[in-house]
């Protein structure tokens, strides 16, 4: 019982406890100057709605309290709870997921498969990503029932993306999952505590014909490509008959 894990901050104490200031940093430092991950965290807060107020609505702090509280139903018959649901035609008990992450072997010796047979063992999907330790193959056959997803990121040479979607197609892969909010790879510097760069001396990324060690992992960052639009999601859909999940989409006035 005493190492049972209860809420996300005893996640957090234990992944302190268990990483390298460097690999702690690149998993718990959120991206930019983490404006996002502070704000969904003050927005659960009471005293702190105000500012979020300010910022997304004319004059509501109160309405704004309301809509960020939680309010529970109470008298509900509970004694049954059903929270399965359905995604990406995959039906799950409860609907939360797995998103893409890179690099899992900094966290374990083995990789994404530690996070394949959790999210097995839950019956949730897990969406690979393409910076994954382990590749798609391994990950298939080591976790045959875990309900994976592929992530997706455009390379310039299409035939390089086109490779993926295959793969992922034979491998049991039940979609693919487009990251749209990071067209060219980002200096990831400002998100270590120790202000050092990561290093990528542990990482065999998903692609198999890219060599583990650096100035390849380099030169395949430089493939990204960054010139995509709206169309190469209609070629993705042209190639595949599985489903294609756009991540990220935060407005719908992202078409403009
Ligand atoms: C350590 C780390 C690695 C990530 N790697 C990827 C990745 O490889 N591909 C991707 O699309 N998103 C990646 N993300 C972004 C997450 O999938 C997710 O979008 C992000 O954590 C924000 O989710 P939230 O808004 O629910 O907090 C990564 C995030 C973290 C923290």
């Amino acid at each position: 019982m005493e190492n049972l894990l209860l809420s996300v901050s005893h996640y957090e104490e234990e992944a302190r406890r268990k990483l390298s200031q460097h690999d702690l940093g690149y998993f718990a430092f959120a991206a930019g100057a983490r404006e996002t991950m502070k704000e969904n965290c003050e927005a659960f807060k009471r005293k702190n709605n105000h500012c979020l107020a300010q910022r997304f609505t004319k004059d509501a702090p109160r309405k704004l309290t309301e809509l960020w509280r939680f309010r529970p139903r109470i008298l509900k018959n509970v004694s049954r709870v059903d929270c399965s649901t359905e995604v990406i035609g995959s039906k799950i008990p409860f609907p939360i997921c797995i998103a893409p992450t890179a690099f899992h072997r900094m966290c374990a010796p083995e990789g994404e498969f530690c996070t394949a047979r959790a999210a097995e063992s839950l019956g949730v999907g897990m969406a690979v990503s393409l910076w994954s330790n382990k590749t798609m193959e391994e990950i298939a056959s080591e976790v045959p029932n875990c309900i994976k997803w592929c992530h997706v990121q455009f390379i310039k040479n299409r035939i390089v993306t086109e490779h993926f979607v295959r793969r992922a197609e034979q491998n049991g892969f039940k979609g693919f999952i487009v990251t749209i909010d990071e067209p060219v790879f980002r200096n990831r510097t400002h998100r270590y505590e120790d202000e050092k760069p990561l290093k990528f001396e542990t990482s065999i990324v998903s692609i198999k014909f890219v060599e583990p060690e650096e100035p390849a992992f380099v030169a395949f960052t430089s493939w990204m490509d960054g010139s995509a639009e709206w169309d190469s999601i209609d070629w993705l859909k042209g190639i595949t008959k599985l489903p294609v999940v756009i991540k990220r989409i935060l407005t719908d006035k992202l078409w403009f």
